[in-house]
């Protein structure tokens, strides 16, 4: 195993006061999806641009400590034949890599998921620990619905989980561990809050199983929320507090830092959310953010695709994350 004062080194830097982790590890499918809606053609160029103009943004590393990748990104270079890993670790930003290869249905459990990717990984965190990366991701999701999600769906995603983080840690990763329950559909909070509860428990005690060392380790978990189309949608303090009950039971406190997904959340949304957590006083661990679409929407609407608008969307991005970094210290004012 790596020398765990590293892992721990790496993990507290991605949690430092103020700072946050982007995540721009879209697949190839996902950013087809996220350009379809400013009507782009998603090309390996024009994902490259819009990566660059991300990792790019002038004075973003005060609030950004890191930075998903996705496999196709780490290996691109900027305009300038500067790699793009080496454009952020250049800035004091911690380029990390996403390591799964999706979530796959879950055979005999209809609706249920898997995510894959464990067979030859030990041989890609390699590869990618060579291209720069100092953390991991692996997501899994788990999704509500009539009589799911299963003890069996819920099991063999943490079993996954741990896999993959004792391999990272084995690599000299970082892992971020990602067990997302969706807020797609009708359930309300408290059936929220119970099933992320036991999702947390089963993957910390998979964790304990394979021998992980907590401290170098991240937790990337959704927030308690009502469903999308629950008609009882819950207040940012009754989503603060259920999230904050949960994690106090099932996240053991060896665990340096906690980094949401915003899920779908609306980019205002996912601050004051995670603003009004930090805002409840101090916490076992460091409560920060690992957002994807509620850091990038606002940037994708101002960008288009066109050149001309680089500057403007580098000014949308920098604002966001200077917004979630005010959220770290619960001090955001819309
Ligand atoms: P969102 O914040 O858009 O949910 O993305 C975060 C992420 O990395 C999902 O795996």
């Amino acid at each position: 195993m790596f020398p765990k004062a590293e892992l721990e080194a790496t993990a507290r830097a991605l949690v430092a006061p103020g700072k946050g982790i982007l995540a721009a590890d879209e697949s190839t499918g996902t950013i087809k999806k996220r350009f379809d809606t400013i009507h782009l053609e998603s090309t390996p160029e024009t994902r490259r641009a819009y990566r660059e103009l991300l990792f790019t943004t002038d004075g973003v590393e005060e609030f950004i400590s890191g930075v998903i990748l996705y496999d196709e990104t780490i290996r691109q270079q900027a305009q300038d034949g500067t790699p793009l890993p080496q454009v952020l670790s250049r800035r004091g930003i911690i380029p990390g890599i996403k390591v799964d290869k999706g979530a796959k249905d879950l055979a005999g459990f209809p609706g249920e998921k898997v995510t894959e990717g464990l067979d030859g990984l030990r041989e890609r965190l390699a590869e990618y620990r060579e291209l720069g990366a100092r953390f991991a991701k692996w997501r899994a999701v788990i999704d509500i619905g009539d009589g799911i999600p299963t003890r069996t769906c819920i099991m063999a995603n943490a079993h996954a989980l741990a896999r993959y983080a004792a391999l990272c840690q084995e690599a000299g990763l970082v892992p971020i561990v990602e067990p997302e329950v969706l807020m797609d559909g009708s359930h309300d909070i408290e059936r929220c809050a119970e099933v992320t509860e036991a999702t947390l428990r089963a993957v910390f005690g998979e964790l304990y199983e394979a021998r992980v060392y907590l401290e170098g380790t991240l937790l990337k978990p959704n927030m308690v929320i009502a469903g999308k189309k629950c008609p009882r949608q819950a207040s940012t303090q009754e989503v603060a507090e259920a999230t904050v009950r949960i994690l106090r039971r099932a996240v053991p406190a060896a665990v340096p830092g906690i980094v949401f997904l915003s899920g779908g959340q609306s980019p205002v949304q996912a601050t004051e959310n995670l603003n009004a957590m930090n805002a409840m006083g101090s916490h076992p661990w460091e409560l920060s953010f690992s957002y994807g679409r509620a850091l990038q929407e606002p940037v994708l609407q101002a960008w288009r695709g066109d050149p001309a608008n680089v500057a403007a969307a580098q000014q949308a991005f920098y604002h966001r994350a200077r917004c979630n970094s005010a959220a770290r210290y619960g001090k955001y004012t819309p």
